[in-house]
């Protein structure tokens, strides 16, 4: 390698540790000339791995938030991991492609009617973790002067297979599989998503729909199904199906992938499997 070539690798690889070293809380800010270089933060690596299987402008959007401040980045995911493996993993990918066994039922089901919660019927569950974050949201809209009704909330993946056969005896196949989801395919089925009421459109508009709108991902929960994105999300639009993700999980949603919850799931299965 002659001189111009060695000094220019020399460069690359300058700015390269600058770019992470900058934005990684865990490195000395100001280096020797003559100090060894570190190697790249192993994780903000492995992470920028991961998001590289979202599209292109969600990687760019992630790479500049992360490299912005990497060390909130992993507290916040660190956060987010602890509590969700605490609770047998609150952070699982649920999709068209991702499906839970037939015999999975959380074991810590609590029936709703033991809470002051305001429901549309006597047969709605969801999982005891998370319901500390449900009544935290419930009395944050009571005190904004909202009342969120439940409507529907853990599925079995008996029940889900028979609400799938109706939508698609009533709509068709194809129309159904829109706004339905098959048998083991549905968040509902992990006793951690709430429909709230009304189950329509409407909701968006109403205040309860955009209390919820504004305010769950302070409470960790996250409107699975956004507007626009049912060639991500495999869904049309639902504005009242909330999934609690921990409240570090929608801060990261939120911040760090354009609060689409799908990506974020998506990103965190391949950041999982990374090695
Ligand atoms: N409506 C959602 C997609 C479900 O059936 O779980
Ligand atoms: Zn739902």
């Amino acid at each position: 390698m002659d001189d111009a070539g060695g000094y220019s690798a020399f460069m690359n690889r300058s700015l390269l540790f600058t770019l992470v070293c900058m934005a990684c809380s865990s490195c000395a800010p100001a280096q020797q000339a003559e100090a060894p270089e570190p190697e790249p933060d192993s994780r903000v690596v492995k992470a920028l791995e991961a998001a590289s299987i979202l599209p292109d402008p969600v990687v760019l959007a992630f790479r500049s938030a992360l490299m912005a401040d990497p060390g909130r980045f992993f507290r916040l995911l660190d956060e987010a991991e602890l509590e969700s493996a605490a609770a047998g993993d609150l952070l699982q990918l649920v999709d068209k492609n991702h499906a839970l066994p037939s015999s999975y039922k959380p074991l810590d089901l609590v029936s709703l009617n033991d809470y002051k919660l305001a429901r549309t019927k006597d047969t709605l569950s969801l999982r005891r973790a998370i319901m500390d974050s449900v009544l935290e949201m419930d009395a944050a809209a009571r005190a904004d002067g909202i009342t969120l009704t439940f409507a529907s909330t853990f599925r079995s993946y008996e029940t889900q297979l028979g609400l799938f056969d109706y939508w698609v005896q009533s709509h068709g196949l194809k129309e159904a599989e829109r706004f339905s989801a098959r048998a083991g395919q549905s968040q509902h089925q992990l006793g951690t998503v709430v429909d709230f009421h009304p189950i329509e459109e409407e909701i968006a508009s109403l205040p309860q729909g955009l209390w919820l709108e504004q305010n769950a991902w302070r409470y960790g929960f996250s409107m699975s199904y956004p507007p626009g994105h049912e060639h991500i999300t495999g869904y049309l639009w639902e504005p009242w199906h909330f999934r609690y993700i921990t409240k570090a999980g929608a801060s990261i949603e939120r911040d760090y992938f354009g609060g689409i919850q799908q990506y974020f799931l998506e990103f965190l299965r391949e950041y999982r499997l990374g090695t």
